[in-house]
């Protein structure tokens, strides 16, 4: 089932945040960023994002989500055992009819480079590359920094 978060889900949504994030994206990033994002850190962020979140459920249990910001889509993530199902088309397809129910006709999205598993999903789906933008960090040094993908994609 994909639905529209409630508060009473946050919880539950930044518990798979924290939990996806640290296991595909910790390891990119620097120590500092890593100690900073725990469990609180996620679920402030899923809060201020509220109410653009959709949430995918596997028999009453959330195994993905994705949100946005405005045209900016800034989170999508899905528990590993949802991978590969179809099921992260369908939160897709899910956002971006939501995203346009808010005349929002062309989105945007940030995939870290060498995330070539989330790229290649996000081709198959219709995003593409526009740019590569450098985006800073919480790092061990200052000015740290990491780049991303810039795709996007016309939702008319
Ligand atoms: C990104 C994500 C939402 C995509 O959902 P998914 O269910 O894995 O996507 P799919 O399986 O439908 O499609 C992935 C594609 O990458 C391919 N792929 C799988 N592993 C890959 C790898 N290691 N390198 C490159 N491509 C890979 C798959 O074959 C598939 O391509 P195909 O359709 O041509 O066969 C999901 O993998 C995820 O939540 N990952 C962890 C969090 C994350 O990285 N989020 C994105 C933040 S920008």
């Amino acid at each position: 089932m994909i639905r529209l978060a409630g508060v009473q889900d946050l919880r539950s949504v930044a518990s798979l945040y924290h939990r996806v994030w640290h296991e595909t994206h910790g390891s990119h990033m620097p120590h500092a960023e890593r100690e900073a994002r725990d469990e609180d850190f996620f679920l402030g962020r899923i809060a201020g994002l509220m109410p653009n979140v959709i949430v995918g459920e596997d028999e009453g249990t959330i195994v993905g989500f994705v949100a946005w910001t405005g045209p900016l889509l800034g989170q999508f993530f899905l528990d590993a055992d949802a991978r590969g199902s179809g099921f992260a088309q369908r939160l897709m397809e899910a956002a971006e009819l939501t995203l346009r129910d808010q005349d929002i006709w062309e989105a945007e999205l940030h995939c870290l480079v060498g995330n070539a598993r989330a790229r290649r999903f996000y081709e198959r789906v219709g995003w593409r590359v526009h740019r590569i933008i450098a985006e800073p960090v919480k790092g061990d040094a200052d000015g740290e920094e990491r780049d991303f993908w810039v795709m996007r994609k016309r939702l008319a």
